[in-house]
């Protein structure tokens, strides 16, 4: 049974009537397929932003009035963002710019502590969960089953093999290229039965799924989690690092500046406590309103009819897109389990010519190649070294990638009929969309 009636949720996103221009000088209403890059605004957001522009003033640096308002909205936004997550007491909430940052601050905040050196990471991570760790650690992965999704034994075998050396557990919470969720609270089960420590890279789940950190004591609960604001509606520039306040006390932040010292002379430091020592510079309070407010509209709809909804939808686009005539998709038909992603690709045609045609000829915005998770598209895709090997000595051949749509809550099915209906034309056309050049008017 498929719920079509999604009115009420794509009236809380800015900008879902747009209309853009197509190749042929027309104009059409923009169809995003695209939310797994980011997402548009909540009207919310916008209105809470804007409500709040005139309040605005520094945080933890004024005596005004208007200082000190908000940095009581600042800090109290931090208990919103706890409960949203079900953090426990003893985390603290580290405002950044984005889940990038946020793993980054995190893998330098664990460098060599207790002397373990052995990060697990997935095959299935964006490179942001992959990079950050490889100058500090060493890294291995833990591998992927035919489809695609996290092999728990192979994690298993590999806390056992590593143990003591480990110095943490990073997964994804969802993946970006195939959607598949990992089940983040049994995995941190196995981890603390090892005793090691897991952080989930939330940027995929967090604006599609509830997600619930446990308290402390609990086995199942995750140690650190990371998200970013622009993909739950609240593109400001936030992001969210959790964790244990003890990995924050000691030590020094890796980037020093305003707000992270209690005192300072030419040959002393005496830091702050955290979360002030992990935010340097003046702290981003417009980002962190839009991302409450963000949380407050998420929660009064309820994440669990979202996910029922935006489910519905993946199911529908799902089962059509693989009637489609040479349609190649890179994930299973299992409905359990993921975020509303379909990576794939049309058999015949390169990748970017599929893009290039949805966008020019019929406004539908997808994101096209390995969106910053190459080695998770060499393995879906079958892609040998060697081909590696013969792109790095030659830049010039075309990059192997695939086609991905992402949905968000104000996406529906008329959208998605229109997309069905490209994608029928395109695989049958394929010799005219080899050969197809698009300009786009500017008619704005
Ligand atoms: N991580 C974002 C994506 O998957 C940018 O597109």
């Amino acid at each position: 049974m498929f719920i079509k009636n999604n009115a009420n949720y794509r009236n809380l996103v800015v900008g879902t009537d747009t209309k853009i221009p197509l190749c042929n000088g027309q104009k059409t209403t923009y169809i995003n397929f695209d939310n797994a890059a980011t997402t548009p605004p909540f009207e919310s957001v916008i209105h809470s932003v804007t409500e709040f522009a005139p309040w605005y003033s520094s945080i933890h640096r004024g005596t005004g009035f208007k200082s000190q308002y908000s940095s009581e909205i600042y800090e109290k936004s931090r208990d919103v963002i706890r409960d949203f997550v079900k953090a426990g007491p003893n985390n603290q909430i580290i405002f950044v710019k984005n889940t990038s940052e946020a793993i980054n601050k995190l893998s330098y905040r664990l460098y060599h502590k207790n002397k373990r050196d052995v990060i697990l990471s997935t095959y299935m991570e964006h490179h942001s969960n992959d990079l950050p760790w490889r100058n500090k650690y060493n890294v291995h992965y833990i591998k992927v089953d035919d489809n695609g999704r996290l092999s728990m034994e192979d994690l298993e075998k590999k806390l056992r093999k590593y143990g003591k050396d480990l110095a943490l557990v990073t997964v994804t919470g969802a993946s970006n290229v195939t959607g598949y969720k990992n089940p983040v609270n049994d995995i941190a089960e196995l981890v603390h039965k090892y005793d090691s420590k897991l952080m989930v890279d939330a940027a995929q789940l967090i604006g599609h799924s509830s997600i619930d950190m446990k308290p402390d004591g609990d086995s199942r609960h995750i140690d650190y989690l990371v998200f970013s604001a622009h993909k739950m509606y609240a593109p400001f520039g936030t992001g969210v690092l959790i964790g244990p306040e003890y990995d924050f006390k000691k030590g020094e932040p890796e980037y020093r500046g305003g707000g992270t010292i209690n005192i300072v002379t030419h040959d002393l430091i005496r830091w702050a406590e955290p979360p002030h020592k992990e935010e340097a510079g003046t702290p981003n309070i417009m980002g962190v309103v839009a991302l409450t407010e963000a949380i407050n509209t998420l929660t009064s709809i309820g994440m669990d009819n979202l996910e029922a909804y935006e489910s519905n939808l993946f199911e529908y686009a799902l089962c059509n897109i693989s009637k489609i005539p040479d349609i190649q998709l890179y994930c299973d038909n299992d409905l359990r389990d993921r975020v509303g992603i379909i990576p794939f690709n049309i058999n015949g045609l390169p990748h970017q010519i599929v893009a290039n045609a949805l966008s020019a000829e019929s406004g539908i915005a997808v994101r096209n190649g390995c969106f910053c998770s190459q080695p998770y598209v060499q393995k879906l895709m079958n892609i040998s070294r060697n081909d590696i090997r013969k792109r790095i000595k030659n830049p010039s051949l075309s990059h192997p990638g695939m086609i991905r749509l992402s949905f968000g809550l104000y996406n529906n099915y008329d959208e998605i009929d229109v997309l069905l209906q490209k994608l029928y034309e395109i695989s049958d056309n394929k010799e005219r969309y080899l050969d197809a050049r698009y300009q786009i008017p500017d008619t704005r």
